[in-house]
């Protein structure tokens, strides 16, 4: 059911949403550079389109996804590139249909996502897909539905990859509604209260639930005794779990609105085959936290870093973690990759090259060259003590 929010939301782009778009944003334009060498066509659906445009002039996604493609198409990029738009809200979907209309390669669509997955599926068989994935809330998503289209990186073989907004602590609520479990109030000092979430009238059922996140692995979540931050971390961390059968790069990333919330407005969270892919969204989602970071900072310079850990990290860290890599001879694309998959979201791609090199200068790695200044695929290793 849709609600008056669902329209407010769209007069104006809230800075967290600028932080999750400006990841989209980023990511198109080498995401589709690099996945034109793979010789099919591509197609980019968002799922939960919106109008296409805020009310303030900013964007939504239907926009920033067809003018990447528009620029990427202009530069002479050498597959099809098409983009398919859905949006529920009529009203809505005729905006999205007027805005979009002037890009050729775009189809705008009214409906629920769900009546779409068959024709999405259908394309997954000879089409690389991007699927935007943008609810308000965890309604309208169906994991079967969408596992259906990800089974096509096995039997088809092409490339999928999925960015998805997902609202753990709207689950959470809903989830403990449904088991008749207490609903904690919203806590201005740990979450975001103007909430676009519609108060659960009518919790929704246990088997729509597990619906939305393909089993009732959640159960054991929501009845533990964790505080409610840690139940809505363990959520995201499940969502991620269930993507990895399928995917073998997965990340999440936790928008908040203010720095010192423990509790997420959503997760974005993304699953591609691809390392490359998880390297580049590293570098997207490094700049998010960074910009959050950026919010904390205190008025007045202090002395020593003040801000927590999760998000200042501790630069000083990275030669240790490096090492970790390195402990026998390895490519620096290895280590680099490595680095990111144990420590997502802390370090961008740059900043672990640098210290490689730094730490080559030093004495503390060796490369197989003898040189300092090497290239990915030469392998690094550790300096014997
Ligand atoms: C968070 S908004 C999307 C915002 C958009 N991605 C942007 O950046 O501009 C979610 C949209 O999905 C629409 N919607 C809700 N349920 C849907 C469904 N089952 N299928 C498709 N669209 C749906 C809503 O009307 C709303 O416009």
């Amino acid at each position: 059911m849709s609600h008056k929010a669902d329209r407010s939301f769209f007069d104006r782009k809230r800075h967290w949403s600028k932080r999750k778009d400006n990841i989209l944003e980023c990511y198109l334009p080498p995401y589709l550079s690099k996945i034109a060498t793979q010789g099919a066509p591509v197609l980019i659906v968002d799922a939960f389109a919106g109008p296409g445009k805020f009310g303030d002039g900013e964007p939504g996604s239907p926009l920033i996804i067809c003018q990447s493609i528009q620029t990427a198409l202009s530069k002479g990029l050498s597959v099809p590139v098409s983009a398919l738009c859905i949006e529920a809200e009529k009203e809505l979907f005729f905006e999205l249909n007027r805005l979009i209309g002037q890009f050729p390669f775009a189809k705008a669509r009214h409906g629920k996502f769900g009546d779409y997955i068959q024709e999405i599926e259908e394309k997954a068989k000879n089409h690389s897909v991007f699927l935007y994935v943008d609810p308000f809330t965890v309604e309208g998503l169906d994991w079967h539905r969408m596992d259906s289209v990800f089974q096509h990186l096995n039997i088809s073989n092409m490339s999928i990859e999925i960015l998805m907004n997902f609202n753990a602590r709207s689950f959470v609520r809903r989830g403990l509604a449904a088991l008749k479990l207490a609903i904690p109030e919203s806590n201005l000092e740990i979450e975001d209260t103007e909430e676009i979430d519609a108060p659960i009238v009518t919790p929704p059922s246990i088997k729509r639930l597990s619906k939305v996140v393909g089993g009732d692995w959640w159960h054991n979540i929501i009845k533990s005794s964790a505080n409610f931050p840690k139940k809505v971390q363990h959520v995201a961390n499940g969502v991620c779990e269930r993507l990895s059968e399928r995917f073998n790069e997965v990340c999440q990333h936790a928008i908040k609105a203010l720095p010192h919330h423990t509790v997420p407005k959503y997760y974005l969270i993304f699953g591609s085959r691809h390392p490359d892919a998880l390297i580049l969204m590293n570098n997207e989602m490094v700049k998010s936290q960074r910009t959050l970071a950026d919010i904390a900072k205190p008025k007045d310079p202090t002395l020593f870093e003040m801000r927590p850990i999760e998000l200042v990290p501790d630069i000083e860290k990275l030669p240790t973690i490096i090492l970790e890599h390195a402990s026998r001879p390895t490519e620096r694309r290895l280590v680099i990759l490595n680095v990111i998959r144990e420590c997502f979201c802390r370090f961008a791609v740059k900043e672990i090259r640098g210290c490689i090199e730094q730490m080559l200068k030093d004495g503390k790695l060796k490369s197989e060259t003898g040189k300092v200044r090497i290239n990915d695929s030469v392998k690094i290793f550790a300096a014997a003590k």
